[in-house]
Parts: C-alpha cells; structure tokens; sequence
C-alpha cells in the first residue's frame, strides 16, 4: 500500500480534503490526523474490523484499548452511561484540548476499542482539520498516538511517515503539534478522580476546577491503566536521566560512554557541551512547554544521528514537568 501524504492548512482546512480522508475512513481505511498534543491513527470506531487494522499496523497489544475522538457533545453522550457532574465541569472547561477522560461506556462501542473493559477513553481534540474530519463522517473516531508500540510518539507527519509509511492510507500533515506530549488521562468513574497518565493538562490547572486529583502505584492502577504496563516512548538509543543542573553527574557518565567509545547524544538546558565527532548536542531552554514540545522530535532525531546514548538533563516536576518526567523515566525503562 502507497501511503498519501495531503498538506493542510491547520486553520482553515480544505473541505475537499476533509472528504476524501473521511470516505477513506468510512470504507474502513486508516488515516493519520494531527492534534494539539501528538498526531493520532485514526479509524471509525464502529467498524471492528478496521479498529483491529489500528492494533496491528501499530503493533500494540489488544488489551491496550484506544482512545475515542469525538467532535460535539451528542457523540460523547452516545458513548457514555452516567457521565458524571464532575466530567461536565471538565468538558466545560478544557474541551477541545488535552484532556482524556476515562467513563463508563455504552455497549455501542465494540470490545475491541476498549480491550473488554466496561470503560472507555474519551477526547475532544483542539484541531480544526480533525474535528471538521469528524464532523464530515458524523462517528467518533479512535485515534492511539501514530507511531510504533514503544516509540516516542509523533509530533510532525514526518514521524508518522517513518514508522507507519506503506501500512496506512493517508496522513493528513498540520504541521508540528503544538503541544509535543499525550493528553492528560484521568478516570472519573471514581472520586477523586484518579490520574492515569499525566499529559498536556496540568494537575494544577485540573484541580483549579474540580480539586484534589489522586494517583496510586498500586496493582488496581495497573490494571485500571494498562497503557502503563508497556514500555513506551522509547528511542533506539539507552536513554540515562542525568539530575537537573548537575554538570558533575553528567561529566560520569559522559566520560564513561565516550571510553567505552560510544556516540553519545545529549539534551540539556543549564549547560553547554561541545560537539564533536561522536557527540551530538541538542540544546534546549529552560522552559516547560518549549521541552514539552521538543522532547519527542529530539529522541527521534537522536536516533536518526545512530547515537548509543541520549544523555537528558531532568526538569523539575511540576506543571508540565510532571508528564516530561514520566515520559523520560519511561523511555530509559526506569
Ligand atoms: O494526546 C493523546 O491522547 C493522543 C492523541 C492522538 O489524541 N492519543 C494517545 O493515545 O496518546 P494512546 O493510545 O497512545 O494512549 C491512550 C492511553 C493509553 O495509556 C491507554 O492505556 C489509556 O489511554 N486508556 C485508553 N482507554 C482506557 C480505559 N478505558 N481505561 C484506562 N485507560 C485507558
Ligand atoms: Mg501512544
């Protein structure tokens, strides 16, 4: 299969375009659409057999269940039963945007979506192009992170390109994602609510509105969240978390690679390090939303220059800081 790359004008999409992705999706095609957070892998959520197609181009295992995208509130109240007072302050507030919220599901939703679970994932992305998509196919569609299971997602088509070329119909390019990491997952099946995943909506700006938010480590989470029992996120290279502002720890292990005559890559924001023939720097700034932004598209790059180590400087955990966190410690398998 040939995979079509069509440009879009993030603002203002043509129609045209909008129609020929959504007949794709309606034969049960697979489509690439881009978001504020990563670009997604969509396919219409009734059709069982093209929801399956999304499980093996990405090689994801079928008890990881997708997230639905959905366009306006009618389809949300289609898939959901009970939806929550406090999932309607949240939709109010932050939708569209990065937020997914985790409710119990009607039984229109084949099983394959939410992997047998009496839940689903739902969100309402802040990007016109998918939503007018949306709009013209009148069915939510699902939509996991376009990339392989296991590697960082993709925030430009090009990375879309890279992992999935030859095994899906189209990707609808935008341009980079604005936001970089994942939406911000949370189950509001239960009180608190109970992060899952923490993403491009802040905790701080959750609670603003519904206060307190829990998380738990425990085996229930695990089982509740089984996106978290997989590794993610991960370039090619060992990816080693160095302390943030900590030039010492970074000269060890710095000095141990390079002996041991590795090409190293390095991201960092409080300090300089020279290039050199088997070093590759990205430097970055010391802003939340700009390494947000940047992180995906740098381990990529990193592994495009075949480094055998990303050496990346830690960021403090807070706001943003606490999904970059999350995503790092994934990706070195820590
Ligand atoms: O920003 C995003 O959320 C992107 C864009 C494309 O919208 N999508 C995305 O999807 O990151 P994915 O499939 O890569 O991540 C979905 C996460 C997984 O960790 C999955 O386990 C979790 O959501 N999830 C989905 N359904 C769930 C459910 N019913 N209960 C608990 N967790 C669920
Ligand atoms: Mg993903």
């Amino acid at each position: 299969m040939k995979t079509e790359i069509i440009k879009v004008d993030a603002g203002n999409p043509d129609i045209e375009v909008i129609r020929y992705a959504a007949e794709i999706l309606n034969s049960g095609g697979l489509v690439a659409f881009p978001t504020e957070t990563v670009y997604g892998l969509g396919a219409d959520v009734f059709n069982e057999t093209a929801v399956r197609k999304v499980f093996e181009v990405k090689n994801r295992p079928v008890d990881n269940p997708l997230i639905v995208h959905v366009s306006d509130y009618q389809q949300l109240a289609d898939l959901s039963v009970n939806f929550p007072e406090v999932g309607k302050a949240l939709t109010k507030e932050f939708w569209p945007g990065p937020l997914t919220l985790v409710i119990k599901c009607s039984q229109k939703i084949p099983k394959i979506v939410t992997g047998g679970l009496d839940t689903v994932a739902v969100r309402m992305p802040l990007n016109k192009v998918t939503l007018e998509l949306i709009k013209c196919l009148r069915k939510p569609i699902v939509g996991p992170s376009a990339n392989l299971s296991g590697r960082p997602s993709p925030t430009s088509a090009e990375h879309v390109f890279e992992d999935l070329s030859g095994k899906i119909e189209l990707i609808l390019d935008a341009g980079n994602t604005k936001i970089g990491l994942e939406s911000t997952v949370i189950d509001i099946t239960t009180q608190p609510p109970l992060v899952l995943r923490d993403g491009g909506l802040t905790r701080e700006e959750i609670e603003m509105v519904i206060g307190d938010l829990t998380t738990t480590n425990s085996l229930e989470y695990k089982k509740r969240s089984p996106g978290t029992r997989y590794r993610h996120y991960a370039p090619k290279a060992k990816l080693i978390i160095i302390p943030r502002r900590d030039r010492s720890q970074f000269n060890i292990a710095f000095e141990q690679y390079k002996k041991e005559n590795k090409k190293i890559g390095c991201i960092t924001y409080s300090f300089d390090v020279e290039e050199e023939k088997s070093v590759i720097v990205r430097k970055t700034v010391n802003d939340l939303e700009v390494i947000g932004r940047e992180l995906f598209r740098l381990l990529r790059e990193l592994d495009w220059e075949n480094v055998d180590i990303i050496l990346v400087e830690a960021v403090q955990e807070v706001g943003l800081g606490k999904a970059i966190m999350d995503r790092l410690r994934k990706a070195s398998n820590s």
